[in-house]
């Protein structure tokens, strides 16, 4: 449900990445408007617009702003589902497995380099939104290799997963709330308190999409689940098996899960009692309600104003997200 404050820029954007998705190329246009006609929770550009009117001052500038950071999340899953081998995205076939690996790959770079043609368009100040995004899409693509890194030579740790989840997500999400701040304030304390809500949100947004892959359904999120224990990534569930010594957890993700029932015994598992008397998800949950108080926090320098109030509630309403 978008938040009927925001209802008027939420348009203005749909119809804006219309326009971006256009090339005479009849494949890359296709490509662009699959992803966008599919929609998607749109949950970057809503940060975007409610950072704005939490700081009372909208930019005209935001819609392409938001356009920009959902064109390179949108760019950013053409690469991840051809890397992860993903079947399905937004309820639909994966591009890469209509169009092939090639028009997939090079419709992204395509996504990446309209973005950038945009921002440099930002009047005075466009370096700085050019160096924000350029530097959020160096950040997604480190967070992705470091994960395929991490399942090459099997260096597992609380501490990798971190570094993943924060470049490959949170990042993005960060940019978008730190690139609307600086349109609408030039004040540096509440553009970083802005930042670190968006980036302790993505790493809640992050670890509830790992959840998700072990508990949820195809149906439901209209992308594959398992595709993380298939990949050999260790996501936070996994992560406390393993340091709990649940040596089955080690064995499921050393053969990528590729026998019959792996991913169910992997749930089955993050569903156990540990030590401590908690499951792995169950202390996945945690570590999500934990980001959020900081993400809320951080807010506290704003004064209330109903798109602060909203923002809190995204937070919140990421502890139970199902979809
Ligand atoms: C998917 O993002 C990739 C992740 C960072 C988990 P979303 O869950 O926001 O995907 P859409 O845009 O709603 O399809
Ligand atoms: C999310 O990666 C981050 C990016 C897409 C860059 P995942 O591989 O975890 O996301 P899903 O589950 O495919 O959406
Ligand atoms: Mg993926
Ligand atoms: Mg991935």
């Amino acid at each position: 449900m978008i938040p009927s404050l925001i209802t008027q820029p939420m348009n203005a954007l749909e119809t804006r990445l219309h326009e971006l998705v256009q090339s005479e190329v009849e494949f890359i246009q296709l490509i662009g408007e699959d992803l966008v006609n599919a929609g998607g929770k749109r949950a970057r550009p809503q940060l975007v617009f409610l950072t704005a009117r939490a700081l009372g001052n909208p930019d005209a500038r935001e819609v392409d702003f938001a356009a920009c950071i959902e064109l390179l999340h949108s760019a950013s899953l053409l690469h991840d589902d051809l890397v992860d081998d993903a079947e399905t995205r937004r309820g639909h076939e994966a591009a890469f497995r209509h169009y092939g690996n090639a028009v997939s790959v090079l419709s992204g770079d395509y996504l990446l380099s309209r973005l950038m043609e945009i921002l440099a368009g930002f009047g005075s100040d466009a370096a700085s939104y050019v160096q924000l995004v350029a530097r959020t899409a160096r950040q997604i693509c480190e967070g992705e290799v470091l994960q395929f890194q991490v399942a090459a030579l099997e260096t597992y740790s609380f501490a990798n997963y971190q570094t993943i989840i924060t470049g490959k997500t949170a990042a993005l999400a960060a940019a978008a709330c730190k690139g609307a701040a600086m349109l609408a304030s030039s004040n540096l304390e509440v553009v970083a308190a802005l930042e670190l809500y968006g980036l302790e949100y993505g790493r809640a947004f992050q670890i509830q999409d790992d959840l998700l892959d072990l508990t949820s359904s195809a149906e439901k999120l209209g992308k594959p689940i398992g595709g993380d224990l298939r990949e050999g990534k260790a996501t936070l569930p996994v992560l406390f098996l393993f340091e709990n010594g649940v040596q089955e957890a080690v064995n499921i993700i050393a053969r990528r899960a590729s026998l019959d029932g792996d991913v169910e015994r992997m749930t089955q598992l993050a569903n156990q009692p540990l030590q401590n008397g908690k499951s792995a998800i169950e202390l996945s949950r945690l570590e999500i309600l934990r980001r959020c108080e900081i993400a809320v926090s951080a807010l506290e320098v704003l004064p209330a104003s109903p798109a602060k109030k909203i923002l809190e509630e995204l937070a919140w309403k990421e502890t139970e997200r199902v979809a």
